[in-house]
């Protein structure tokens, strides 16, 4: 890898950061406190602002955010204003119709992370009845989670997507990994290794390519096709899909010790820093998709970068190193390019497309909560004051 741009080296950056960060949180949790946001508008965020209200996936990332900072400082403010989203998401669990596999992204950030924190009961049960539900969507003769619920077919076309698994899923398994080391029942991490491998099978291309969708035959179990997703099109190569791949096979290894998950990592890994280095650092929406016009996702960027650090926990001596600089590298350009650390304004990353095709603009180039989130948890990691949530 070449010389960095910026003068300063990489712990001083992360210092700095680090400092920035405590500012900007502490207002943030002042301003907004038991909402649960998505996306600011005018500099501000409003609760429940994210698609689906209640359910929507990206809901643990605010009290996530706030497990971190508090396990980075003590300061009970963020303890408080956690426990109070975590008891909002209660309402979840009222609605069983809106709950799909993305229960792992809503209840490892907030009831899971306040177990590992707290060893809260009340957080222990809702992060084993959310377990559950995840398991229960298990289906054994494809061997794989199934994705979406039926809401989701007006969002993709009218067919059948029963048997549809997707990529972003190697982040909600962790879930059930938690669920058999606190149950001691190995049944829950079973399932996981059994989608892990379907996904290792049908998601991972040979060059570390990633699709997002798999479609499967959800009565034999049978392959049946790769239908295109959030990226470009089909047998692109969706930017945040790939982040999804590089931290979630990192994980299935941490969790399991099965050495062909790491190497998958490794694979996403190299495919997503080889883009992003001839992009100055910077992850566009999908790596296949053509020049013009030129659409940015720094929430691929920032999950990249912290999967890229997790692989870097996991590899020798010699191969650290290329983990930790290629995250630093990402974390620096996006810094550069879409970070706002006005405490006064909501939000610090901006930069976040939730998929390609956007013809409204709304959901192109704008903030997004979990930029933020894989952002500070992996400036808190390589401070060595994050709180381990996956
Ligand atoms: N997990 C949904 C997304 O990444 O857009």
């Amino acid at each position: 890898m070449g010389e960095t741009t910026n003068r300063c080296s990489n712990q001083e950056w992360l210092d700095e950061v680090y400092e920035k960060i405590l500012v900007k949180m502490k207002a943030e949790c002042a301003r907004v406190g038991t909402m649960i946001p998505y996306s600011p508008k005018e500099g501000r965020y409003h609760d429940l602002d994210g698609m689906g209200g209640i359910h929507n996936w990206t809901n643990g990332f605010w009290p996530g955010m706030l497990w971190q900072m508090y396990e980075a400082t003590g300061d009970e403010a963020y303890r408080t204003a956690a426990e109070g989203v975590e008891e909002r998401m209660d309402e979840i669990f009222t609605d069983l119709k809106g709950v799909d596999h993305d229960a792992g992204f809503l209840f490892l950030l907030s009831a899971v992370a306040d177990y590992r924190k707290t060893g809260s009961e009340a957080s222990l049960s809702r992060g084993l009845f959310a377990a559950n539900l995840l398991a229960g969507r298990f289906n054994p003769i494809g061997n794989f989670i199934r994705a979406w619920g039926d809401g989701m077919t007006s969002f993709f076309g009218d067919g059948d997507v029963s048997g549809w698994m997707i990529v972003d899923c190697m982040m909600n398994i962790p879930l059930l990994y938690w669920a058999s080391e606190v149950t001691k029942d190995p049944r829950f991490a079973h399932i996981a290794k059994k989608h892990a491998k379907t996904a290792q099978q049908y998601v991972v291309r040979g060059d570390g390519s990633c699709n997002h969708i798999v479609g499967i035959n959800s009565q034999t179990g049978e392959f049946a096709d790769n239908p295109g997703g959030q990226g470009f099109e089909k047998g692109s190569s969706w930017s945040r899909g790939q982040s999804w791949a590089v931290y979630g096979f990192a994980l299935s290894y941490r969790h399991t010790g099965d050495e062909s998950f790491l190497n998958t990592a490794k694979q996403c890994a190299h495919y997503c820093i080889s883009n992003m280095a001839v992009n100055d650092w910077l992850p566009l929406v999908d790596y296949r998709a053509p020049e013009e016009p030129l659409k940015y996702d720094s929430t691929a960027g920032m999950i990249t970068a912290a999967g890229l650090l997790e692989i870097a926990e996991h590899v020798g001596e010699y191969e650290k190193h290329l983990y930790t600089e290629a995250a630093f590298r990402i974390l620096r350009a996006c810094d550069e390019k879409f970070a706002n650390w006005d405490p006064e304004e909501d939000s610090i990353i901006d930069g976040g497309t939730y998929f390609y095709h956007d013809p409204s603009g709304e959901n192109t180039e704008v903030p997004i909560i979990y930029a933020d989130y894989y952002l500070i948890e992996s400036v808190l990691r390589l401070k060595g004051k994050s709180l381990f949530t996956w």
